[in-house]
């Protein structure tokens, strides 16, 4: 799968957002290790802590399905209209990520188009993650 096309359903998922408070829309596209994409939008509410982040939205549709391997994910956020900006994912997603990723393989897409990102491994956005590993006793 290449980055372009993970980036163009982060863009599709973009179009979904629901945030009528921050006017901040973000899509995210979640390849996972057999092919198949989840994606996700923000999905924001009245009471503000309900909301919701677009990457925690495709991982929570995808692990709600029984998938539980992923090999990156694309996001694309920027106050409504034009993507003008990379957005980085916020520490509560990086912490969804450290929960179900390998941080030194997964890797986060930051896109302001299909031919404009960056691309960083989770390790590198989470440094020391506190993760599974370090729950059990092995
Ligand atoms: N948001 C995301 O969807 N992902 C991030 O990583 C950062 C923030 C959303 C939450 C809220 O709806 C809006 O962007 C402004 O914070």
């Amino acid at each position: 799968m290449k980055e372009r096309e993970l980036i163009t359903e982060a863009l599709k998922a973009r179009e979904y957002s629901y945030s009528p408070y921050s006017g901040y829309a973000v899509g995210a596209a979640l390849l996972t290790e057999n092919g198949s994409i989840y994606t996700g939008c923000n999905i924001e509410n009245a009471a503000y802590t309900p909301t919701i982040c677009a990457e925690r939205t495709a991982f929570f549709k995808a692990v709600s399905e029984g998938n539980l391997k992923f090999e990156k994910i694309a996001i694309v956020g920027s106050p409504k209209g034009e993507v003008s900006q990379y957005a980085f994912p916020c520490g509560v997603c990086r912490q969804v990520m450290m929960e179900f990723c390998n941080p030194k393989e997964f890797q986060v897409i930051v896109a302001k188009s299909p031919e404009d990102y960056k691309v960083f491994y989770l390790e590198e956005l989470l440094p020391e993650g506190f993760g599974p590993d370090n729950v059990s006793d092995q």
